[in-house]
């Protein structure tokens, strides 16, 4: 049974198995936030040009640590993003030799950069037999791009059209469903005994699509997938509270500066690298759940990647509410930082 009266909380270190740290000013703008609270953090590849090969990955690492402060103690993870021209061998030598993490699939046209992704799914079958011979982790942007299919069930019908008839094809693939916003899609995991994980981004914890949309267009919290109906938020919140070893914090950190959200066909990204942990103990507290946080940020992620979770700890106080910024100054514009709507009273001591 939950403490009510709980104002503090030891956890190992949490990782970060979901987050875009862009490049260049960007970059240098946005890693320091994760880096304050976050051991590591898998690294998405959708650059511009994407992170597709092993040398790509080597230096888009070094770019990430000559900008995270050296106090930080802050491991990147990194992965590599398929594209049909990939080439099997090179993403296997680059997980051998502990270069990627993991391989990214975006089917082509699903999000942000992604159009040089995956349009045809047997082009990429020779890499993803090698990545489950390899035990090399796949994570997965489960949304299907026909415009005919309605947005709202896009993650609905990917489970269905693509991922279980790759699950069924590849078995021993190890796949990661990333930033699940779905009932249909915590069920499909959950009734997934093997090879299957999932991360859930801290925004889906709280917002539905009521916050994107009633009462005026809300382009800060407009990200994909999209948030979906209230029912579906409570089954994700269901899922990380749960302690369910298959489902895992991913923030889906992704910045954008304001200029490029507020226009007529604004960006898709939620920025929340900033207060992510104060929002997960707000959540996990109101549920009842604060001693599974522990499970969710620190310890389910590690156990699914087959690493150990981080030695050191970060404390956790909850006291009169937090100020976080509004926004974070990058060298290419203001970035709007993740508002919950709710005040935050839980303090990060890392
Ligand atoms: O909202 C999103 N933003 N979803 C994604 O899948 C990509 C990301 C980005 O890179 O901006
Ligand atoms: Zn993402």
């Amino acid at each position: 049974m939950a403490d009510k009266n709980m104002t503090s909380l030891t956890i190992r270190r949490p990782d970060d198995w979901h987050l875009h740290l862009r490049d260049g000013d960007m970059l240098a703008a946005v890693a320091p936030e994760t880096a304050r609270h976050f051991g590591r953090a898998i690294i998405m590849p959708n650059l511009v040009p994407p992170v597709v090969r092993m040398e790509d990955a080597v230096a888009y690492r070094d770019r990430i640590m000559a900008v995270v402060p050296e106090t930080a103690n802050f491991q990147p993870l990194m992965t590599l993003y398929l594209t049909e021209e990939t080439d099997p061998s090179d993403v296997i030598a680059a997980h051998k030799a502990g270069i990627a993490t993991a391989a990214k699939l975006y089917p082509a046209g699903a999000t942000t950069n992604s159009a040089s992704g995956v349009k045809n799914m047997s082009a990429v079958r020779p890499v993803l037999e090698a990545m489950a011979e390899a035990g090399m982790p796949l994570c997965v942007h489960g949304e299907v791009t026909n415009s005919e299919i309605d947005i709202f069930d896009r993650e609905a019908v990917f489970i269905d059209k693509v991922l279980k008839p790759l699950r069924k094809r590849i078995p021993d693939l190890r796949v990661i469903m990333e930033h699940v916003t779905t009932q249909d899609a915590v069920d499909y995991v959950r009734d997934t005994p093997k090879n299957l994980g999932a991360t859930i981004t801290t925004h889906h914890l709280i917002i539905n699509r009521n916050h994107i949309l009633a009462g005026g267009i809300r382009p800060h919290y407009y990200c994909l997938p999209v948030a979906k109906r209230e029912r579906h938020r409570i089954a994700l919140v269901q899922a990380a509270i749960s302690g369910d070893k298959r489902f895992f914090l991913g923030t889906d950190s992704a910045p954008h500066i304001d200029p490029a959200k507020l226009q007529e066909c604004g960006c898709a990204g939620v920025f929340s690298a900033s207060n992510t942990m104060s929002c997960l103990a707000e959540v996990f507290d109101v549920a009842g759940a604060l001693p599974k946080l522990e499970a969710f940020s620190s310890l389910n992620g590690p156990a699914f990647y087959r690493l150990p979770p981080n030695d050191s700890t970060i404390t956790l106080t909850k006291g009169e509410p937090v100020d976080y910024p509004t926004h974070i100054q990058t060298g290419e514009g203001p970035v709007t930082v993740f508002d919950p709507g709710f005040p935050l009273h839980w303090r990060v001591d890392a």
